[in-house]
């Protein structure tokens, strides 16, 4: 496995091109989108997405999303694109929001685990720009670590999780959304969301009226995209979200059990954790550093991670959902 470092604002054409051709041979490398790193591979090639099973330990159940260059290209892997479709990618592409759409024949089975439908996004990021510009196909990509583990914000995340069964990193710096993109099946006769992100609830139905929400009980036909049903975005250490009023006296409990404590707050003090750490009170700022937090607690051997209760509101529900899996998992060991 091999390190590239790219200026993420106008990346290295030689590097992009190396990549590119690893990629067009069937290779893996791992790049740089503004919302986590990908691990990326030929989606049009069968056996180079089956490699991305094998290096994430990944469920084969659980589909990946296809990466494209520009809007137009989506049509290589999407069959029947819709006004809503059209409607959202005007507005939100290139960005951090996935559309699931009927497949075209073209895409082998293992993208969509057998699925009729395609997810598809074009990310926004110079280097995954670049990166499929040159390469001049569609790019299936995962998020790059380990299957169930929390999904990498650096080049270095990406190292400690997949070592050396990815070819290659790009490294672009730290992402900036920092939380996987909005995931919106639009081939059900309500458009429902899969997965929250930071494109908003209200945004999204400004533009194509009313989501179902997948899971809720509102709507039994809003099927749960396969990937979400499992404990996903997990720390190793046992992490619960507390109350702010509850923060300080957690955190003693858990020191006094013996536990080494990682906190993370908004307003409330958690000075008394072995690892403090305070997080933007904003919903984005918040976003793009908690994956950092988590790791960085982790790799501090934290067997306990406190967790400040996220405010309310349509903002923090990518957030909200993502603390809500990794609290869903017990702890190391
Ligand atoms: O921000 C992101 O979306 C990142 C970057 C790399 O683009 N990618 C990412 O991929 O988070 P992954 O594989 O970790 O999550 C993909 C999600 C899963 O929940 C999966 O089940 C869902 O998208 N998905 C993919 N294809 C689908 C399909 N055909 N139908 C329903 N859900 C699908
Ligand atoms: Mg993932």
């Amino acid at each position: 496995m091999y390190i590239a470092h790219v200026d993420p604002a106008s990346p290295d054409r030689r590097i992009i091109a190396d990549a590119a051709e690893l990629l067009r041979a069937g290779r893996l490398v791992a790049f740089p989108t503004e919302t986590v790193y990908g691990l990326g591979a030929n989606a049009l090639d069968a056996s180079a997405v089956e490699g991305i099973y094998r290096a994430k330990g990944r469920p084969t159940y659980n589909p990946l999303i296809v990466h494209v260059a520009e809007r137009a290209f989506a049509r290589e892997v999407v069959a029947v694109w819709t006004d809503a479709a059209d409607a959202l990618a005007s507005r939100f592409w290139p960005g951090p929001l996935t559309l699931v759409l009927p497949k075209r024949a073209n895409v082998p089975d293992n993208v969509t685990a057998g699925l009729p439908n395609v997810a598809v996004r074009v990310p926004s990021h110079p280097v995954a720009q670049a990166l499929l510009a040159a390469v001049a196909r569609p790019i299936a990509a995962p998020s790059a670590n380990k299957s169930t583990e929390i999904s990498p914000t650096t080049a270095a995340h990406v190292a400690k999780s997949l070592g050396a069964a990815v070819d290659m990193i790009l490294d672009g710096g730290p992402t900036s959304v920092g939380i996987e993109s909005t995931v919106v099946d639009l081939s059900t006769a309500t458009p429902t969301l899969l997965r929250p992100g930071s494109i908003s609830l209200p945004e999204l139905e400004d533009l194509i009226g009313p989501i179902a929400i997948a899971g809720s009980r509102a709507d039994a036909s809003a099927r749960p995209s396969p990937g979400m049903l499992d404990k996903h975005y997990a720390p190793n250490a046992a992490l619960s979200v507390v109350a702010s009023h509850d923060v300080v006296r957690t955190i003693l409990d858990e020191r006094e059990a013996g536990h080494r404590v990682g906190a993370i707050v908004i307003h409330a003090d958690g000075a008394a954790a072995n690892r403090p750490i305070v997080l933007p009170d904003d919903a984005a700022g918040y976003a793009a550093r908690l994956y950092e937090a988590l790791h960085s607690l982790d790799d501090s051997g934290c067997d306990v991670i406190v967790v400040e209760q996220v405010p309310d509101g349509p903002a923090w529900l990518g957030v909200a959902d993502r603390l809500r899996r990794a609290a869903h998992r017990s702890p190391r060991g």
